[in-house]
């Protein structure tokens, strides 16, 4: 009954003179973070590739579907809560990974780590963290945790990530496919920023045995033309990154160790030639269950049940990596039909509201992500701001459900929702 509680407690709250730390509004969200952030901090979050037609897209795909809600069927009593991977949680709501959550908040994964735990929400662990895996599962108690994989070229690497995950406590593995290759993000681009090349977002790499041993026995070799010119920006940029590395400012000076591990980062984080044939070497490294993230085309949803995966994230990065690529929304009721029940379907990638996830739940999947709300939360609030919001995304989730007619997730179904509109006018099914 989360929604009626929540709403009570911010118009009693009102009475005394208070207003909710975040907007409850998306737009109000975006728009207060933006003044609360560095301008490149904001455009890093909030930007996508290319004309931002897929965060368009994302948005759209969601609003030309609409919800027709059922009267008169005693919703007094709801549940608003799932089952996945075998663990019961009380709303579907997840928070997907997102890397660099310094340039929000100083305090970054630790504040969102804390808050997730406090509102029993899975967070997935960014392989791009601003903190250490191991910090953020410290400040979580028994909170349900992920850890997100960005496969390295390097596979001591790949392994040394998944066992440090196993040991921190997390859940599952999700192996983000989608970004071998950075997107073309024409907002970055503009001004020339991309916060790893500071020593931002590196810090599983940097607290890494494996990643260490790289940089020591391995030094990546700048050719001539790329080393930083000596002006003021580039020795600005070398106190940032130094300032990031976990070893004393003047010893990390000196010893080089802060360059060489952006330098090693930049050479290895990525590997463009993951193919179907990697997958093994993963599923028999860990017993966690897998979960591919980036699937878009039934196709790959079949073939990773296929080869043995627990799970499907249907993802477009947020509209970070094709500009023009489809809508997640419009990619799972085909993916759905392809999994056909086998293994949990997350969705994320435009995700704002209660009603949002409701669609997405009709549709088949089985919990949905959110990336940058939570990211804008954190700037504008820090950890209360990302409690908040995840108590607003459970209270609006609750009151749809509800108010649609459903006392619970399974009574969700396709039938809940209008075909999608091409026009003004929808039909019920
Ligand atoms: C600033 C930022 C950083 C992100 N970093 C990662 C990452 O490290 N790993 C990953 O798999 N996805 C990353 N994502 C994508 C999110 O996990 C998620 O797919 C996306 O944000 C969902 O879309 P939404 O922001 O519209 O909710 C990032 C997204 C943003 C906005």
């Amino acid at each position: 009954m989360i929604g009626v509680l929540r709403q009570t407690a911010v118009y009693r709250a009102g009475v005394s003179g208070r207003r909710p730390r975040v907007p409850t509004d998306a737009a109000g969200l975006e728009g207060r973070a933006r003044k609360a952030m560095p301008r490149e901090a904001f455009a890093y979050i909030a930007g996508g590739a290319g004309t931002g037609a897929t965060i368009r897209a994302n948005r759209e795909g969601f609003d030309r579907r609409r919800i027709v809600p059922r009267m008169l069927r005693d919703v007094s009593g709801r549940d608003s809560g799932i089952e996945l991977l075998g663990r019961r949680l009380a709303s579907p709501f997840l928070l997907s990974p997102v890397g660099v959550l310094e340039m929000a908040h100083e305090e970054a994964d630790l504040a969102v780590a804390r808050a997730a735990s406090a509102e029993g929400v899975p967070m997935i662990f960014s392989n791009q963290a601003s903190k250490p895996m191991e910090a953020c599962a410290a400040a979580m108690g028994q909170g349900p945790r992920w850890f997100q994989l960005y496969w390295s070229t390097s596979n001591d690497l790949v392994e040394s990530f998944v066992g440090r995950a196993e040991a921190c406590g997390c859940e599952a593995i999700v192996v983000t496919l989608d970004t071998t290759l950075l997107g073309w993000r024409t907002q970055d681009l503009d001004l020339a920023y991309l916060p790893f090349l500071r020593g931002k977002g590196i810090a599983q790499y940097t607290s890494d045995p494996v990643f260490r041993r790289i940089i020591a026995t391995e030094p990546a070799q700048l050719g001539p033309d790329e080393q930083p010119k000596p002006t003021p920006a580039a020795l600005r940029t070398l106190v940032q990154l130094t300032r990031a590395y976990p070893e004393r400012f003047v010893n990390g000076l000196r010893s080089g160790h802060a360059r060489a591990a952006v330098q090693t980062f930049t050479r290895i984080y990525s590997r463009p030639s993951l193919s179907w044939e990697d997958l093994p070497f993963l599923r028999e490294r860990t017993k966690l269950p897998i979960l591919l993230k980036g699937i878009l085309h039934p196709d790959d949803a079949a073939r990773a049940v296929d080869e043995g995966m627990d799970g499907v994230i249907v993802s477009n990065h947020g509209g970070r990596q094709v500009d023009g690529a489809t809508s997640t929304i419009e990619a799972l009721p085909g993916i759905a039909r392809a999994v056909d029940g086998r293994v949990p379907i997350v969705l994320d990638s435009g995700v704002r509201s209660g009603a949002d996830a409701f669609k997405a739940l009709a549709l088949g999947a089985t919990a949905v992500g959110i990336g940058r709300p939570y990211a804008y939360a954190l700037a504008i609030a820090g950890e209360a701001g990302v409690r908040e919001l995840l108590q607003n995304l459970k209270a609006d989730f609750d009151l749809t459900l509800g108010l649609s007619g459903c006392r619970s997730v399974a009574e969700i179904g396709p039938e809940a929702l209008t075909e999608p509109a091409s026009g003004p006018f929808a039909t019920p099914r």
